[in-house]
């Protein structure tokens, strides 16, 4: 996302982020505008929380508008991460029902056999991307500043918030400071040493990390 021009070329090339509100991250839609790809099959995958909505007719839009045909959209349901919206204790008590696992071997399983499965939108997604994503979505997301954090005092200065951030939206020097084009993807909120950050609007003070993904990797994507 920091080079002015994306360009892939493979025999397989995949997308995969998180729902949000309805639709994909606003850095995965601006990746879309300004990526090229080439490859014989692509594909788009979502993790999500409780409902992926319009999600993957969105997904198909906005590739569609970007000259990216996918061949294949799916979903994951996963742990929520959306800290104004659950208790993330009980997301990870009941992640177990979610079928993980079973969800990303069949989804393993169709891209190995390169399935295909994208039909055109009609009429009623394009009014459910235009209602629910879009419009609705955007203004939820639209809230989220630097006003929206507070960092406590158990803060240590570590400077592990900026260095997970993808949107470079932290700087920690003598304190921690947001700026404002945050993404809103919780990243410094959810690894915090310290569990020092924290919403003014959130539901409780637990975390999650997944437990596949070790905060070096992150980092290490993010530079
Ligand atoms: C800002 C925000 C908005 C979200 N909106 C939705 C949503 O509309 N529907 C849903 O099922 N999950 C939603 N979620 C939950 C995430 O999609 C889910 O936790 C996802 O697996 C997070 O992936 P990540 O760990 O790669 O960030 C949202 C999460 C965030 C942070
Ligand atoms: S990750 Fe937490 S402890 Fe480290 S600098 Fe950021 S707020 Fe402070
Ligand atoms: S939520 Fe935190 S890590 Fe994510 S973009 Fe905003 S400031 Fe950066």
């Amino acid at each position: 996302m920091k080079k002015d021009k994306i360009e892939v070329t493979d025999e397989t090339v995949g997308i995969i982020c998180p729902v949000y509100a309805g639709e994909m991250p606003r850095m995965v839609r601006s990746f879309l505008a300004k990526a090229s790809i080439q490859a014989n099959y692509i594909f788009f995958i979502y993790t999500y929380g409780m409902s992926s909505s319009v999600a993957k007719p969105n997904a198909i839009s906005a590739a569609e508008k970007a000259g990216i045909k996918l061949d294949y959209v799916n979903t994951i349901k996963m742990v929520d991460n959306y800290l104004p919206g659950f208790e993330v204790k009980n997301q990870i008590d009941t992640a177990v029902q979610k079928n993980i696992e079973g969800q990303i071997e069949t989804v393993c399983r169709d891209i190995e056999q390169h399935k295909q499965n994208v039909h055109g939108i009609n009429l009623f997604h394009k009014a459910g991307i235009a209602i629910i994503g879009n419009t609705m979505g955007r203004a939820l997301l639209k809230g989220n500043n630097a006003k929206s954090y507070i960092v406590n005092d158990q803060c240590i200065k570590c400077g592990i918030c900026a260095k997970v951030c993808p949107a470079n939206n932290i700087t920690v020097k003598d304190k921690v400071c947001f700026s404002d084009h945050c993404e809103v993807c919780y990243a410094c909120l959810h690894h915090c040493p310290k569990n020092a950050i924290h919403l003014k609007n959130e539901r409780s003070s637990v975390r999650f990390r997944n437990e596949h993904i070790t905060l070096k990797e992150i980092i290490d994507a993010n530079q």
